[in-house]
């Protein structure tokens, strides 16, 4: 009896339209990003999580043994922004790289018309950057160097540092005494 009823329980759930929306998201989630991932440029070893968000795949190229983590996000340009991260670099989830942004400047009106105005974006080898860090075109971390959770990269970074805040900077070198 209790068996039956969980088999009918189970069987409605399945044949829910809300289950089956949900699916199709969770399908084209995985199937627009998926496309956009195979387009990108790994290096041996390296490990994505699943829910990456990228746009414009051909521009990204993730360094062997990276490791980039849930939820993060590539978005390199339309045309010309290029995603360029190093070897062994590690993402905490959630960090967003973009190497675009809308020339707001240039239109009065929606800012999705505006032109975009794109540059590259270069994260070093052996980098570490912490949960929710956001990274904005044209800059350049080096190698080595980590970012505390939060900060938002506006300068580039020399390499071998530890950086924190909004906007990052430089709070010492990696390595020294606290
Ligand atoms: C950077 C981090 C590793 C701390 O490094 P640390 O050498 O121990 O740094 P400290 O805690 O000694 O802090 C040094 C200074 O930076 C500041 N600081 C540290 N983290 C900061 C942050 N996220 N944002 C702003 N300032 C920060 C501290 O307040 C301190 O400032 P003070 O000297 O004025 O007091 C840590 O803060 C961090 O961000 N970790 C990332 C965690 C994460 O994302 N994990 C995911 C796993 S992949």
């Amino acid at each position: 009896m209790g068996l039956r009823h969980g088999a009918r329980a189970g069987l409605l759930r399945v044949v829910r339209p809300s289950t089956w929306r949900q699916w199709a998201r969770v399908a084209n989630f995985l199937g627009y990003d998926g496309a956009e991932l195979r387009e990108a440029s790994v290096g041996a070893g390296a490990r994505i999580s699943p829910t990456v968000s990228v746009r414009n795949g051909r521009r990204v190229s993730v360094g062997a043994g990276a490791q980039i983590g849930a939820s993060c996000s590539l978005w390199a340009g339309d045309s010309t922004g290029r995603i360029v991260i190093g070897d062994h670099a590690l993402f905490a989830p959630d960090v967003f790289v973009t190497a675009s942004n809308y020339d707001f400047d240039a239109v009065p009106g929606p800012v999705m018309a505006a032109p975009k105005r794109e540059a590259d974006v270069t994260i070093g080898a052996n980098t570490w950057l912490g949960a929710r860090v956001v990274v904005l075109p044209g800059v350049s971390i080096g190698d080595g160097s980590v970012v505390a959770a939060g900060s938002v990269v506006t300068k580039d970074l020399p390499p071998g540092v530890l950086a924190a805040g909004v906007p990052a900077r430089v709070i010492r070198k990696r390595g020294e005494q606290r």
